[in-house]
C-alpha cells in the first residue's frame, strides 16, 4: 500500500491554481484605471501567489515535487486580464465577483480523515482567506454598478492599443472563489474530499 498522502493531488492542484491566479489577477490590476479595483486585485493577487508558494512548499515537505499545470487556460486568462474589456466585463468573464450559489466549495476539503495537522492548519488559513477574498471581490464588483465615487477615468481599462480577447465563454471560476476540488495537474490522482 502506497504511503503517498491521499490529499497530495489536492495540494498540488491548489498550488497550481493559486499561483496562476496570482499572475492573472496581477496582470488585471496592472491594466485597470480604477484605483479601488486595483487595490483589491493586488491584495487578492498577493494572497493567491502566497497560497501557491505555501502549498508547493507543503508538497515538497511531504517529499514530492510540484507537478506543473496546464498553461493553456492560464494563457487565455492572461490575455483576458490584459485586454481592453471593462472591469465589469472581466469580473463576468472570469466568473468572480458574485456570490456563489449552492454549497461552499471549500467544505469538503476537510472531509479527508487522513489530513495531517500541518496540512490541516494550512488548509484552514487558506480557506478563511479565500472566503475573505471572495467577499472583497464581490463588494468590489458590486461597487462598479453604483454611481461613482472618485474613480479616475470610469470603469474601462486603459489599454486601448492592446488586443481584444476573442469571444469565449466565461473562464472557469477563479481560484479566489472556486478552487480546484480535485487532483488536476497533481501527482496524486485522488482528491482529498473523496476518501473511501
Ligand atoms: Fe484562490
Amino acid at each position: 500500500m502506497s504511503d503517498k498522502p491521499s490529499y497530495l493531488g489536492l495540494l498540488n492542484a491548489i498550488a497550481v491554481a493559486e499561483g496562476q491566479a496570482g499572475r492573472y489577477l496581477t496582470a488585471w490590476a496592472d491594466t485597470t484605471d480604477d484605483e479601488q479595483v486595483r487595490e483589491v486585485l493586488r491584495f487578492v493577487a498577493l494572497r493567491e501567489a502566497e497560497h501557491g508558494l505555501a502549498f508547493e512548499k507543503r508538497v515538497v515537505e511531504l517529499g514530492y515535487s510540484l507537478r506543473p499545470g496546464d498553461e493553456t487556460e492560464l494563457q487565455y486568462k492572461m490575455e483576458l486580464a490584459q485586454s481592453d474589456r471593462s472591469d465589469r466585463e472581466k469580473f463576468e468573464a472570469f466568473g468572480i465577483g458574485q456570490p456563489i450559489d449552492g454549497n461552499d466549495v471549500f467544505t469538503n476539503m476537510f472531509a479527508n480523515p487522513d489530513l495531517d495537522p500541518v496540512t490541516g492548519g494550512l488548509l484552514g488559513r487558506y480557506i478563511a482567506e479565500e472566503r475573505d477574498s471572495g467577499r472583497r471581490l464581490n463588494a468590489c464588483c458590486e461597487a462598479l454598478s453604483k454611481p461613482r465615487r472618485s474613480r479616475a477615468k470610469g470603469t474601462t481599462s486603459k489599454t486601448a492599443n492592446k488586443k481584444k480577447t476573442t469571444a469565449k465563454p466565461a473562464a472557469k471560476k477563479s481560484a479566489a472563489t472556486a478552487p480546484p476540488s480535485g487532483a488536476r495537474g497533481g501527482r496524486a490522482r485522488q482528491p482529498a474530499a473523496r476518501r473511501p
